[in-house]
C-alpha cells in the first residue's frame, strides 16, 4: 500500500476479499435486513470484547442515544461529559432534552478528569458520559464510583476505542453500556454503524426493542410496546463486521506497529506525541493525533503538507464552542480551559493499520520542514 509521491490520505478501512466474500453470501441470500448475519456478528463482537451482550446498531450516534434512554434520561436533566470529543457524545443527552454539562480533561489523557466530573454535579445531573478518546481508556474506576456515590447512571463512550484495556479488561466488558462505533476511519468498519455492549439482560433486551422501533419480543410486526427507533444494523453491513472482526487482532497489530514507527520518526521533532500506555490503560490506536508546541500555526502547518498531497486535520474541536452549541447554551471560551488550549495545537496526521512505511517517512519529513 505505498504511495511514494501519490496521496497520502488520513484514514483507510481495510477491506480484502473475506469482506466481498461475505457481503456477496448475505446479497445472495436475498435477506438484508433481520436475517442471520446480525446476530453472528453480535456474537463474534461479544465474544472478542468478552461483553456479556452486544446490540448492534446503525451508528455509533445511535448507539449513544439509546443509551441515553437505559439511562432514564429526560427533560431537563444534565448529563455530563467531555467537551474534547466528537459532537454525538454530547448530542446524544439533547435528544432526550436534557442539557450537556462540559467537564474539563486531564491534558495528558485528553480524557475526562474525575475531579472535574464530580465539581459538576448538581441535583439536576443524570448521567455521565465518558469517552475514550483517541482509543485511550479513560478513568473508569474513578467515574463509576463516582456514579455510585451520586446515584448517576455510567455511559460509556467507547466508539474511538474497539480492543482497548482498562487494568486488563477490553472496554466494553465492564458492565455498565458502552457504545462501538464502525465509520470506515475506525479499528472495524461496517460502513456506518455501531453496537452497544452491556452486562445486563435487562438493558440489552430494551436496546434490542428500542433499536426495533420499540417492537416487543413476544408480539407480532405491527405490536409496539414503546416509542422506538429504526436503529437497525443491515446484514450486509452485519457482514462487513464479520469479516473485520475476523481480522481484528492483525488490524490492531497493524495499527500499533504504524503508531510506533511514528513514535520513532517524530522523536525530537517540537510537539507532543500521543500518551504511551501504562500498567492500567492500554490504547487501541484510533488516530494518530500530535499537539502543537504554543505559537506554532497549525492551519499554516496543515497547509503545507496538503500541498504535498498529505492529508492532516485540526482534531478535535472543543464541543462547547460549536456555534449551534453557544447559540443554544450560551457556552464561550474559558469554560473547559484545558480542552480549548489542546482543541487550538493538535492535528491529525495520517493514520492506518497498513500505511506504508515510506508514506510514513514522508509525512515526518514534511512535517520537520513545515515546522522549521
Ligand atoms: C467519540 C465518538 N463518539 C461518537 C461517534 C459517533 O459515531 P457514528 O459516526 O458512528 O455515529 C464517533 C464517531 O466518529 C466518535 O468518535
Amino acid at each position: 500500500m505505498s504511495t511514494a509521491t501519490g496521496a497520502i490520505g488520513l484514514s483507510a478501512p481495510w477491506l480484502d476479499e473475506r469482506d466481498e466474500e461475505l457481503v456477496l453470501e448475505v446479497l445472495r441470500s436475498g435477506r438484508l435486513s433481520l436475517g442471520p448475519m446480525g446476530p453472528r456478528f453480535e456474537e463474534l463482537l461479544a465474544e472478542t470484547i468478552g461483553a456479556s451482550y452486544a446490540a448492534a446498531v446503525s451508528s455509533g450516534t445511535a448507539g449513544l442515544h439509546l443509551c441515553m434512554r437505559l439511562a432514564g434520561v429526560e427533560t431537563g436533566d444534565e448529563v455530563i461529559t467531555s467537551p474534547y470529543s466528537f459532537v454525538a457524545s454530547a448530542n446524544c443527552a439533547i435528544y432526550e432534552g436534557a442539557t450537556p454539562v462540559f467537564a474539563d480533561i486531564d491534558p495528558r489523557t485528553l480524557n475526562l478528569d474525575p475531579a472535574a466530573v464530580e465539581a459538576a454535579i448538581t441535583p439536576r445531573t443524570r448521567a455521565i458520559v465518558a469517552v475514550d478518546i483517541f482509543g485511550y481508556p479513560c478513568e473508569l474506576d474513578e467515574l463509576r464510583a463516582i456514579c455510585e456515590r451520586h446515584g448517576l447512571a455510567l455511559v460509556e463512550d467507547a466508539c474511538e476505542a474497539l480492543g482497548a484495556r482498562y487494568k486488563g479488561r477490553q472496554l466494553g466488558s465492564h458492565d455498565h453500556p458502552a457504545t462501538f462505533a464502525f465509520y470506515p476511519n475506525k479499528q472495524i468498519t461496517t460502513g456506518e454503524g455501531g453496537a452497544v455492549t452491556t452486562g445486563s439482560a435487562e438493558e440489552h433486551e430494551l436496546l434490542v426493542s428500542l433499536r426495533n422501533q420499540g417492537r416487543l419480543e413476544t408480539a407480532s410486526w405491527l405490536q409496539h410496546g414503546r416509542l422506538g427507533y429504526n436503529y437497525r444494523l443491515d446484514d450486509v453491513s452485519a457482514a462487513l463486521g464479520v469479516a473485520q472482526l475476523e481480522k481484528l487482532e492483525r488490524i490492531l497489530a497493524g495499527r500499533r506497529d504504524v503508531a510506533s514507527r511514528y513514535a520513532e520518526l517524530l522523536a525530537g521533532f517540537d510537539l507532543e506525541l500521543p500518551l504511551a500506555d501504562d500498567a492500567e490503560h492500554e490504547r487501541s490506536w484510533f488516530v494518530y493525533v500530535v499537539k502543537l508546541a504554543r505559537g506554532i500555526d497549525r492551519d499554516a502547518v496543515i497547509h503545507r503538507l496538503g500541498a504535498d498531497g498529505i492529508a492532516c486535520a485540526p482534531y478535535l474541536p472543543s464541543i462547547h464552542l460549536q456555534s449551534y452549541m453557544r447559540d443554544r447554551f450560551g457556552f464561550g471560551e474559558g469554560l473547559c480551559p484545558v480542552s480549548e488550549d489542546a482543541s487550538e495545537r493538535t492535528m491529525a496526521i495520517p493514520f492506518h493499520a497498513r500505511l506504508a512505511r515510506e508514506d510514513q517517512e514522508r509525512v515526518a519529513e514534511a512535517l520537520r520542514s513545515a515546522l522549521q
